[in-house]
């Protein structure tokens, strides 16, 4: 049976190709995709959700707008690694798929409490709309079979030198979310930077030969300039599918069990994701932490689910 889950994204280069992932690869089913400001305004990440549903094809998948700020600081956006649009590389075309008219966290809710069995959340953004869900409404916590995040690192991170953006642009969120008892999976920097589009990842997109898979090379190529330009890697990291990858096949994407406990006032280390693995008896296991990726085999689910998507009837 297909695992339930809900992506709650920002898009986002990254996101993009994580809602492809998760739309294609029938070890999951997408029951809904929710939108967050992060990356960019909700204004715009919510549009960047419907133009990739639009070229990938994907119908049926309600898409709902959450939270336009985090919790309690301001929004910091990420123009200079996603561009003005949150998704600058390709052209899209007008998008057809549209919102429907429900707030992310009450659509996420409604869906837990209705569906047959515990639904898995992957939040693939700031834990904005997560952390209201679980404060608004705490039923839901028993609903969720676990939360797959992408966000924190074990290392350095790639904001400030120890936060990594998701966590940074809104720390408040993050922590009611480690701390909330619910299952927590963190796919940081330290496994998603095992995920680097090369440009031999980049020819197989293009040998699909689908202007699927050409917008998926346009988007990458711009986000490998983004990360020449701001971090001098030569292949930029895809951060967000490796959670999507870690429901499809655990085994993919290996991790232990750790203490993570989110910075909030240290004056250069706010969203930091400090993972303590376990050794002290005061700071008890509350994730699991993702350590190592199955590159190749990932590499080959991407490219699988975006074959799959470009070959549908339009
Ligand atoms: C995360 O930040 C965003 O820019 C990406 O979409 C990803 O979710 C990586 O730090
Ligand atoms: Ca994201």
């Amino acid at each position: 049976m297909p695992v339930p889950i809900i992506i709650d994204c920002d898009p986002g280069h990254d996101d993009a190709l994580a809602i492809m992932l998760a739309a294609a690869n029938p070890a999951v089913d997408l029951l809904a995709i929710t939108t967050v400001a992060g990356n960019q305004t909700l204004e715009k990440t919510s549009l960047n959700a419907r133009r990739v549903c639009t070229v990938a094809g994907i119908t049926g998948v309600p898409i709902a707008a959450g939270c336009d700020r985090p919790l309690l600081q301001a929004l910091a956006v990420a123009s200079d690694v996603h561009g003005e649009s949150g998704l600058d590389g390709p052209r899209f075309p007008e998008p057809t798929v549209d919102l429907v008219p429900e707030h992310a966290v009450e659509l996420i809710h409604r869906i837990l409490v209705n569906h047959p069995e515990p639904v898995t959340l992957v939040p693939t953004a700031p834990l904005t709309n997560i952390a209201l869900l679980l404060t608004r409404h705490p039923d839901s916590a028993a609903r969720i079979r676990e939360i797959v995040l992408m966000g924190g690192s074990t290392e350095r991170g790639n904001t400030t030198p120890a936060a990594e953006f998701n966590i940074h642009t809104d720390p408040e969120a993050a922590a009611i979310v480690f701390g909330s008892g619910v299952p927590v999976t963190m796919c940081g920097l330290n496994v998603t930077h095992q995920a680097l589009a090369t440009p031999e990842v980049l020819a197989r997109f293009e040998a699909l030969g689908t202007g699927l898979g050409d917008i998926c090379v346009e988007l990458l190529a711009y986000f490998a300039s983004a990360y020449s330009r701001l971090w001098d890697m030569p292949h930029p990291p895809l951060h967000d599918p490796v959670a999507v990858a870690r429901v499809i096949d655990p085994a993919l994407v290996e991790c232990v069990d750790a203490n993570v406990t989110v910075e909030l006032h240290g004056r250069y280390t706010r969203g930091a994701t400090v993972v303590d693995f376990p050794r002290d008896p005061d700071r008890p296991t509350n994730a699991k932490v993702a350590m190592s990726l199955d590159a190749r085999l990932f590499w080959d689910h991407m490219v699988d689910a975006v074959a799959a998507l470009g070959s549908r009837p339009a």
